[in-house]
């Protein structure tokens, strides 16, 4: 990747200005920060634009606009057919369109898409390496790097996009190309990596309210359970309060999150859980140590977060400056997204009540119409899974209304995913059967069908999963996102 990054590095110096088209979440917002930041850095022309997705609609106006280079990051894999008469350089992990790419030229996949398209890809697919290697923000990173070694500094953003694109969240700590990205973050006395209890909130929420939120794992008793946890914590001798100043996770001292920890553990085995349940309380977490303690964008989960909650409702640029140092208006207004998008998912939940989840033998679902945004469904759905009463052993689908088409997001547990449910296939090949398109991942994918197709496709996803969970097969447990510490 470092030897693709170099030559993508020379084509970015050799432009006479450079257009940088990235993608509206977590990776695309900071790797897009990231590019921008290197580019100023080297004194190169350029604008920052941000999109949904990226469609022929886009491509035709960048053709028309006609810039000397197009930097697309965190998206334009899929798209790499379409890039005929563009100069562009990529820099993606998501998989490659099959299209594009005739099977027997994968693997000289650069030199092909150049020598036809002028085009130039770095992509952890092309490595032979999946998608949770590197984040779009950690593929904007290593040409950043070949730009300029000094641009090292940048890593800590970087992991921000990577733990944003829940890229740590499988192992419990970001693997593969990230881990390089982490060592230059580390050496350059930006980021910090230990090894800690890996709640969302560790930063800003009173500890009490961390424990309180818990979603992954979910702690018997406690999550959801505001007295529970201040109990809990009272009981282990732990102040909840220094003066006026609630004390958060990161306040604690280590002999104090030492007993917590243990006696977490044991609470959750008492109660029933899995050893591997309970291993998932502790992790690598990652502090960007230059950013004041007890702020949003210290902890890399919940700058993360913070990114995410800007780019869900239509406003990338605000994150974007945010990363770009702004810590005045665009991180006061990042906030008022973040709390924006807490309400809106506790109205989102009320909608679902409302409107019901319905049950087929093998699935569950429900269709939110205009009640829930596309851009939040998924989550929706993730928490709705969550919630007490919801039966865990059913995948659930969720349908919203977006600008084209109807938006499915469909999420399962981990068990269902070791029992051999891959949703990334269902949505897929459904999606497909009924003139839409879509995938993902085994336990989180989703899809874009026309209007008035839910039900045919529900038969057949439905069909699928049934077929899937008889054969006997095992699987990884590619895990759900963070559903950002929220839940009613
Ligand atoms: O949108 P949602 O959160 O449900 O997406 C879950 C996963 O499914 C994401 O990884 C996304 O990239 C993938 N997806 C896809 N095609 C779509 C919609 C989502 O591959 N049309
Ligand atoms: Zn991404």
């Amino acid at each position: 990747m470092e030897a693709v990054a170099q030559e993508i590095a020379e084509r970015v110096r050799a432009a006479a200005s450079v257009r940088i088209v990235t993608h509206i979440d977590t990776d695309g917002i900071t790797g897009g920060a990231i590019a921008s930041e290197a580019l100023a850095r080297a004194g190169i022309s350029h604008e920052v634009a941000f999109v949904k997705k990226l469609d022929e609609t886009v491509l035709t106006e960048l053709k028309r606009a006609g810039t000397p280079l197009v930097w697309f990051i965190d998206l334009g894999a899929g798209m790499l057919h379409a890039l005929h008469g563009l100069d562009a350089v990529v820099t993606d992990h998501h998989v490659p369109t099959e299209r594009a790419v005739p099977k027997a030229l994968r693997g000289d996949l650069i030199r092909f898409a150049e020598s036809q398209d002028r085009v130039l890809m770095l992509n952890p697919h092309l490595e032979g390496e999946g998608s949770d290697v590197a984040s779009g923000a950690g593929c904007a990173y290593a040409v950043a790097k070949a730009l300029d070694g000094r641009n090292a500094d940048l890593a800590a953003i970087a992991i921000v996009g990577a733990v944003g694109d829940v890229q740590d969240q499988e192992f419990r700590r970001l693997s593969g190309y990230n881990r390089g990205i982490l060592a230059d973050g580390v050496a350059a006395g930006v980021v910090k990596a230990e090894i800690d209890l890996r709640l969302f909130g560790r930063e800003t929420r009173p500890a009490y309210k961390m424990l309180q939120y818990a979603t992954d794992p979910w702690i018997p008793r406690l999550s959801g359970n505001e007295e529970a946890c201040v109990a809990f914590l009272l009981e282990l001798g732990v102040d909840l309060k220094v003066e006026d100043h609630w004390r958060s996770w990161s306040d604690l001292d280590r002999g104090e999150k030492q007993r917590v920890v243990s006696a977490l553990v044991s609470h959750m085995l008492e109660r029933g859980c899995g050893a591997k349940e309970a291993e998932r309380l502790v992790g690598e977490t990652y502090t960007l140590i230059r950013e004041p303690a007890g702020s949003p964008t210290r902890d890399a989960k919940e700058f993360g977060t913070l990114m995410n909650a800007c780019g869900r409702y239509d406003q990338p640029e605000v994150g974007y400056r945010v990363c770009r140092g702004d810590r005045d208006e665009a991180l006061a207004q990042a906030l008022r997204l973040l709390r924006g998008h807490r309400e809106y998912l506790m109205d989102s939940m009320e909608a679902i009540a409302e409107a019901g989840i319905n049950e087929l033998d093998a699935i569950q679902y429900f269709h939110a119409a205009d009640k829930i945004r596309d851009t939040v469904v998924g989550i929706a759905a993730s928490m709705a899974l969550q919630r007490n009463g919801t039966s865990k052993d059913l995948p659930i689908i969720a349908f919203a209304t977006a600008e084209d088409g109807i938006k499915v997001s469909a999420r399962t547990t981990r068990d269902l995913v070791a029992r051999g449910l891959d949703l990334a296939a269902i949505m897929q090949e459904a999606s497909k059967a009924v003139g839409g398109y879509g995938g993902g991942h085994h336990a989180a994918a989703g899809a874009t069908i026309p209007p008035g197709t839910e039900q045919r496709f529900l038969e057949i996803a439905n069909r699928m999963v049934r077929e899937q969970l008889a054969r006997p097969t095992s699987s990884d447990g590619t895990s759900v996102e963070h559903p950002e510490g929220t839940f009613p």
